[in-house]
């Protein structure tokens, strides 16, 4: 395997990575059953706003270890729950990712299968570490886009499945305002391995 040296430039502005092989655009009708509220989903599901865009670099002249990337998620929310990620575990259970914070205002959850659940915060500087087996998601709660660099081994894969049919324990709503953190009445531990 070769592994040679490349760049990239991220502005840290809008979170755009430059050159970036992948761009994943995500509108709400792209994941409508993520969200607890369907009467917001359905609602909102007209104007389909982008929630989130990430930007993938991976090395263009050889293989590497690594992939790159960095996450744009827009502010708002569906009903009271905040814009966020799809969430996932990686396919290479062990595989780890590490998420480094540019601007903005976020939460991490992080859920084992066991059902054990972490919230972290994001905020500029704040440098979260995803050990393996721990399926992840972003939501931000500020009132500017969340943008955050991650860096992730190549071969980590994504299986979102899971998450799509057990859901995070627990939902990340405006309240008045603050940010909360409530029970999701819809999960579903155990649906899937
Ligand atoms: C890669 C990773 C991030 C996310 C991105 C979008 O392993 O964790 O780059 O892929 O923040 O979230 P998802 O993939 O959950 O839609
Ligand atoms: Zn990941």
């Amino acid at each position: 395997m070769k592994h040679l040296p490349f760049d990239a430039l991220m502005e840290l502005e809008s979170g755009v990575i430059d050159e970036a092989s992948q761009v994943i655009n995500r509108r709400l009708s792209d994941m409508p059953s993520f969200f607890h509220d369907q009467d917001a989903v359905q609602a909102q599901l007209e104007e389909d706003p982008v929630l989130y865009r990430t930007y993938v670099k991976q090395n263009p002249i050889s293989s590497s270890l690594w992939n790159i990337g960095s996450s744009v998620i827009e502010p708002g929310t569906v009903g009271n729950e905040y814009f966020m990620t799809k969430g996932h575990f990686h396919l290479k259970e062990e595989a780890p990712e590490v998420y480094f914070t540019v601007s903005g205002s976020g939460r991490l959850l992080l859920q084992k299968h066991s059902g054990e659940i972490e919230v972290k915060k994001m905020a500029p500087g704040v440098i979260n570490y995803i050990p393996g087996g721990w399926a992840h998601r972003t939501v931000n709660v500020g009132e500017k886009p969340l943008i955050f660099f991650a860096v992730w081994p190549a071969d980590a894969g994504h299986n979102y499945g899971a998450i799509e049919e057990m859901g995070f324990s627990r939902l990340v709503v405006n309240d008045r305002g603050v940010p909360k953190i409530i029970d999701n009445p819809r999960y579903a531990p155990g649906l899937v391995k």
